[in-house]
């Protein structure tokens, strides 16, 4: 019960690896509002895992400030935010639409930014100290041939994440990073199907070559990510700041 008493508001829950931090942090006595574009999804998940249901575009700063204040609101402040909505594509740079580019950039960099914002403002006129944990990727850590648009929002994450560390740090708000590597799940799958297209592939096959290059032997599941997703958000963690962590298997090291 490490989170005891604790509020969680964590984005992109309805399913994947937001729905296992959600379950979680439950696990460990927080209560979890789970925030998902996927208004469905989200009330389905937060019945089956005990969460309160928030429907929230990142995309949209308005929906981002009601969906902060309902969660606030519905749990009594805001101790946690787990940035973890985000969305993939690729293609050849060649091919790179403007609609997927800002897409991508809308959703996993400016939803991370602002959701962010409206958070430590929270947190800030709470007087509450706080942990925010945004998820990054080994996307991030260096370029793909073909994830030109993803690799960058996801570096954009982890500079982002470094200097809303060294700024709220001084209101005493934890901010940093996971950089998990290849984790099986629907997003996956979606990864998988793309990669098929592009490479000429039959489908699974990317989703076998990524798992057998893990060092670690196999493709990570979202239960991997928890530790580090309930360590940094507990006092033990008081003393990270503005740094991005790799679970993945021993896929990158920095
Ligand atoms: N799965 C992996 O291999 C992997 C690897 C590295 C990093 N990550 C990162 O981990 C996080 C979770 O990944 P996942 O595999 O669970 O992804 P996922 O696609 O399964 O889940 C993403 C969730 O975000 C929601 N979402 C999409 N757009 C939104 C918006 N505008 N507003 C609110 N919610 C929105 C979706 O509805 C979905 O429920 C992401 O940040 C992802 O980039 C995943």
């Amino acid at each position: 019960m490490r989170l005891q008493g604790k509020t969680a508001l964590i984005t992109g829950a309805a399913r994947g690896i937001g729905r296992a931090f959600a379950e979680a942090y439950i696990r460990e006595g927080a209560t979890v509002a789970i925030a998902d574009i996927n208004g469905d999804g989200v009330r389905a998940t937060a019945a089956e895992i005990g969460a309160v249901p928030i429907v929230m575009d990142v995309t949209d700063q308005a929906s981002i400030d009601a969906g902060v204040a309902e969660a606030a609101a519905r749990m009594g402040g805001i101790d946690i935010l787990i940035n973890n909505a985000a969305l993939f594509d690729l293609a050849p740079i060649v091919d790179i639409t403007r609609d997927s580019y800002d897409r991508l950039f809308a959703i996993n960099v400016s939803g991370t930014l602002f959701t962010m914002q409206a958070v430590a403002r929270h947190m800030i006129d709470t007087g509450r100290k706080g942990k925010i944990i945004n998820m990054a990727s080994q996307a991030g850590r260096r370029g793909e041939a073909l994830v030109a648009v993803y690799c960058a929002t996801k570096a954009a994450v982890i500079s982002l994440t470094q200097s809303a560390g060294l700024n709220l740090i001084a209101q005493g708000i934890n901010v940093n990073a996971i950089a998990p590597g290849v984790v099986d799940g629907d997003h996956w799958d979606g990864v998988d199907a793309k990669f098929a297209a592009y490479e000429n592939k039959p489908r699974g096959q990317k989703k076998k070559e990524v798992g057998e290059a893990v060092p670690y032997g196999r493709m990570g599941t979202a239960e991997d990510l928890t530790g580090m997703a309930i360590f940094l958000a507990t006092p033990e963690a008081d003393y990270i700041v503005a740094q991005c962590f790799n679970v993945d298997g021993g896929n990158w090291m920095s």
